[in-house]
């Protein structure tokens, strides 16, 4: 019963909590940020190598104030529509709160609506980055830390644009060598304790 009450008063928390701070739908955000990232189309980078670097600026072309909201600029490192196909876990969902298709942060910086220059990032491409297609994403965030604008490296259909991103192969070779021969220490290493335990057994039975 007191479960019941606990999943019910849960659920409803959830509900006002969605209520309260509303889904952000990502077809609801205007792409007021003009992002650039300085991988060419189809480049191929290596992971924990090769650095992205790009830059963001405030669109002119939205009235003045457009950006009164935002308080923090996230770029994000996005999953192209060919490295999502089968896998549920970088889906894009509209409602922010369950899309995966940015799982990457790169950077975060402070918006500061008095400076209109060009802004640059850099930034070096983590080891733990899996291999696969990519664009990058600007979300402007309000001082909720809600995102109200957007923009990207891509189109609006994600097609052009886009580069890779590679595993360091060489280190998960020299890793798995690694562990074979630890494998096969620990097997020999094993038969030789059975060997001597075997032979001091038998010597104490003679
Ligand atoms: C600014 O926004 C307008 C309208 O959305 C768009 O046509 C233009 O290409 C954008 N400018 C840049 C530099 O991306
Ligand atoms: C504006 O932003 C640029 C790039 O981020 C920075 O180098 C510059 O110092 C800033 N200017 C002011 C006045 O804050
Ligand atoms: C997006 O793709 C559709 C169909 O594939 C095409 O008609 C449309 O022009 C494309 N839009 C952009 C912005 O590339």
């Amino acid at each position: 019963m007191a479960a019941h009450r606990l999943v019910v008063a849960s659920l409803l928390f959830c509900c006002l909590a969605e209520i309260c701070y509303g889904k952000v739908l990502f077809s609801s955000l205007k792409r007021t940020l003009d992002v650039t990232a300085s991988p060419k189309q189809g480049q191929v980078l290596l992971s924990g190598v090769d650095k992205i670097s790009g830059t963001w600026a405030l669109n002119k072309t939205f009235p003045a104030g457009t950006d009164s909201s935002y308080k923090t600029i996230k770029l994000k490192l996005c999953y192209a529509h060919i490295s999502q196909l089968d896998r549920a876990w970088r889906k894009t969902v509209d409602d922010l709160s369950k899309d995966k298709t940015c799982q990457h942060k790169m950077v975060a910086t402070p918006y500061d609506a008095a400076n209109k220059t060009v802004h640059t990032f850099e930034w070096l491409i983590e080891r733990d980055v899996p291999q696969a297609t990519y664009f990058v994403r600007a979300y402007a965030f309000d001082s909720n830390d809600v995102q109200v604008a957007y923009g990207q490296s891509t189109n609006a259909n994600k097609s052009s644009n886009l580069f890779e991103i590679n595993a360091i192969s060489g280190r998960h070779t020299s890793l798995d060598i690694c562990s074979i021969c630890f494998s096969a220490f620990s097997v020999l290493s094993l038969g030789v304790f059975f060997y001597i335990e075997k032979r001091k057994g038998k010597s104490q039975k003679q």
